[in-house]
């Protein structure tokens, strides 16, 4: 078995649902894999294909070795860009943490371009973004992702938000999205308040730049958030 799943990788692999029954799982930007090497030991998913992608030849060759000697019947190893790869198949889950949210927008373009093709196409993302998580989210509103959960995860003293979306083909969204998170706030801790009083400072820093596209409506949008809830 793969070493025991971390809060941040313990919480994304216990949003993947087996009712939803897909083809494919990507675990993209793996590195250790331990996200989808524990997605590919669980029962209720043997239906499913468990990918595990990274462009670093000297991280996948000790994936292949390492998992050489167990019994993984649904896992395949790709040395590859995660933007660039086809995405054969209808139904996909993919996983994208620990990188930047540049990343994550530039994989997701190109997961959108492959799976756009083709008719009848689901598709199902789970986030875990380093930074960005503002840019994030109006990359996935422009690309008629649909927000369907999300949560504030804290650990060892750094915290990620993490958000699912979905993807079908697709109607447009009719309700006003947040790009600031939505659901996250309500319930307002003293670790919610740092991380957003850090978002706060590191977008009026952003600003000295004037051409940075979005960086008052996100010092905005975070302000206000502070203003709500810091007094509750
Ligand atoms: C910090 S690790 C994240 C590991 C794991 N996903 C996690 O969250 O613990 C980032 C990994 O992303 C890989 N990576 C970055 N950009 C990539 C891309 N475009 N395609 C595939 N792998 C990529 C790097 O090689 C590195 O191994």
């Amino acid at each position: 078995m793969p070493p025991k799943l971390d809060k941040r990788l313990r919480h994304l692999y216990e949003w993947v649902d087996p009712i939803n029954q897909y083809d494919h799982i990507w675990d993209l930007c793996c590195d250790h894999g331990y996200l989808g090497l524990h997605l590919a030991k669980n029962p209720q998913l043997m239906h499913s294909q468990v990918h595990l992608v990274d462009c670093v030849p000297a991280i996948m060759d000790r994936l292949v070795k390492q998992c050489s000697k167990s019994d993984y019947g649904n896992l395949h190893f790709h040395l590859d860009n995660a933007a660039t790869m086809p995405y054969e198949g209808l139904s996909h889950l993919v996983i994208i943490a620990g990188v930047g949210g540049d990343t994550v927008e530039t994989i997701l373009t190109g997961i959108l371009t492959a799976i756009k093709r083709k008719k009848g196409a689901t598709l199902h993302v789970l986030l875990s973004p380093n930074t960005n998580t503002y840019s994030v989210r109006q990359f996935c509103w422009n690309n008629s992702l649909e927000l369907h959960d999300e949560l504030f995860i804290s650990e060892k003293g750094r915290h990620y938000e993490h958000m699912f979306f979905k993807w079908g083909g697709c109607q447009p969204i009719l309700k006003k999205e947040c790009f600031a998170g939505k659901g996250l706030w309500q319930v307002f801790t003293p670790a919610k308040q740092r991380y957003i009083e850090k978002l706060v400072k590191h977008y009026e820093r952003c600003q000295k730049n004037t051409s940075h596209p979005y960086a008052l409506k996100a010092k905005q949008a975070y302000s206000e958030i502070l203003e709500s809830y810091s007094c509750l």
